[in-house]
């Protein structure tokens, strides 16, 4: 059928009609909040490329978290800030670690609110590599069991999730071996699968303090020109056992998350990442742009792509407006 007998605005013309027709929808249920943990009682240090965001002290994160949960979020996703970096990134998986502690504050006072913990090193090698450092070259293997340790931790810490982010081979298999070992069966993992060397992490480095000290994380992050690559790396961890899948970027990845989400049929997560975050907000200070509605525009776009669930930095302000 076609014009004029067919005509599309007949089922625009009023708000009910497009509500009726509306193919997305988005939810408080698909949205997760990232947060970042540092030492100290009463600290909220503001992240000036990220405005509404902090590095929080934990009885901080807690309450921010309870907010959240109020709000109807199901899950946080926890990054740490340690007090101390070495090569070795001891801190990742100390126990009484700046993630752990936060993780068993967290669902000790929240006991309803998921905790993810984002599993890496570059927050605490002193390098800034996500991975162990021989020289200049990033050590896959010597990796891997630092990365289980890091995981195990966060999971007996209470974590009801872990999600490595390091982007090193074979690691989801490494951490679903350990966490089986030690009777954490049911701890899923999430696994950042197609994590592409992206611009868009400018933000989060100042915020988590992770950018590398000498290099970049070419050999490792995926070449923002492939997408195939990106089909093989999700097939692996699918195969080593992740549960969720991320695709991460989000908004100048769209096309790699309706791909993925036609290959697979796992939960589908994509992180709309701090650079993603930093430019609206800065359009929307500058008066360019209306703030909100591009915040409510992208994270439906990032849905109708095919992403199960979102990491977002605008997930409190999301969940106000879809509670409004
Ligand atoms: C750690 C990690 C990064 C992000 C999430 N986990 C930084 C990086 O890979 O350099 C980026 C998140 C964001 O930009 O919001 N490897």
């Amino acid at each position: 059928m076609l014009f004029p007998d067919y005509r599309p605005r007949r089922l625009r013309q009023n708000d009910a009609f497009r509500r009726m027709i509306r193919e997305t929808r988005l939810s408080v249920d698909d949205l997760i909040l990232p947060l970042f943990a540092i030492a100290g009682k009463g600290v909220k240090n503001p992240i000036d490329s990220m405005p509404g965001h902090f590095q929080l002290s934990i009885d901080n994160l807690v309450k921010t978290s309870k907010k959240a949960c109020k709000l109807g979020i199901p899950a946080v996703m926890l990054f740490g800030i340690p007090d101390k970096k070495d090569p070795l990134a001891t801190s990742a998986y100390a126990k009484d670690g700046i993630v752990q502690k936060a993780t068993s504050a967290l669902k000790d006072k929240i006991p309803d609110l998921n905790v993810i913990t984002d599993v890496c090193l570059c927050q605490y090698t002193d390098h800034g590599h996500c991975g162990f450092v021989d020289g200049q070259i990033i050590d896959n293997d010597a990796t891997l069991d630092l990365l289980a340790r890091t995981a195990l931790s966060h999971a007996k810490a209470g974590a009801d999730m872990v999600a490595p982010s390091d982007m090193m081979d074979g690691r989801v298999a490494e951490i679903r071996n350990i966490l089986d070992e030690n009777d954490l069966s049911n701890i899923p993992i999430m696994s950042y699968a197609a994590k592409y060397c992206s611009a868009f992490y400018g933000p989060f480095r100042d915020a988590a303090d992770s950018a590398p000290k000498f290099g970049d994380r070419r050999t490792y992050q995926m070449d923002p020109a492939n997408s195939l690559e990106a089909i093989r790396e999700v097939t692996l961890d699918i195969e080593e056992g992740a549960d969720i899948i991320m695709v991460k970027p989000a908004l100048p990845y769209l096309d790699i998350v309706c791909r993925i989400r036609e290959e697979i049929d796992l939960p589908l997560a994509a992180y709309n990442v701090s650079g993603e975050y930093a430019m609206i907000k800065a359009a929307d200070k500058m008066g360019w742009i209306d703030g909100k509605k591009v915040m409510m525009e992208s994270l439906t776009a990032i849905k109708r792509a095919g992403a199960d669930m979102i990491l977002t930095y605008f997930a409190i302000e999301a969940a106000e407006e879809l509670r409004a």
